[in-house]
């Protein structure tokens, strides 16, 4: 993992001054199911604050671009997932994001996963961090006091 060619002094002069702060032990995988995640994206920190304004800001691409998969609320029964009989997890059970990190959940609705598509570059970057905030805060905080009666 640590071997660097010197053909690229520069880059490996630029690489070091970047990551100086690492610790050199990797954390554990935690989340085998999404692998492809390197380790640099997932310890990446949440520069946007979860605001009213950023949920905001997020809730317009959830509508236009999640919701149809991931349901409004984020239950994962939206239509296009019974449609195309995907197996979606569910945001409002706080258990589901437990133990991913900002940075992997950022990675994830960049860069897509399986059945989910990317958004890549539709989104601007400050967006994709509201809508981190915005995925974590569709869990439930109250025990069920808002919920909507069970059938
Ligand atoms: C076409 C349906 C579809 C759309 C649209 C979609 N997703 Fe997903 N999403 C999925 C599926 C399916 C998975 C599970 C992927 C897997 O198992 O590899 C997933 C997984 C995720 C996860 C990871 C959940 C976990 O396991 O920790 C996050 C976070 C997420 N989606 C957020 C979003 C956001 C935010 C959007 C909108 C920008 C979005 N998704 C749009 C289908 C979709």
């Amino acid at each position: 993992m640590y071997r660097f060619t010197p053909i690229l002094p520069a880059l490996f002069l630029l690489a070091s001054a970047q990551s100086a702060q690492q610790p050199s032990t990797p954390t554990p995988q935690k989340t085998p199911t999404y692998s492809a995640i390197p380790v640099e994206a997932a310890r990446q920190a949440n520069p946007v604050k979860s605001t009213p304004e950023s949920l905001t800001r997020a809730k317009k691409w959830w509508t236009l671009d999640c919701a149809m998969c991931h349901g409004k609320d984020g239950d994962g029964k939206g239509e296009t997932a019974a449609e195309m009989k995907l197996k979606i997890v569910d945001f409002t059970d706080p258990a589901t994001l437990k133990d991913r990190t900002d940075g992997e959940v950022f990675y994830i609705i960049k860069n897509g996963h399986n059945d989910m598509p990317p958004e890549g570059p539709r989104i601007k970057t400050e967006e994709n961090w509201d809508l981190v905030n915005y995925v974590r805060s569709l869990a439930k905080k109250m025990p069920d006091a808002e919920q909507k009666p069970q059938p």
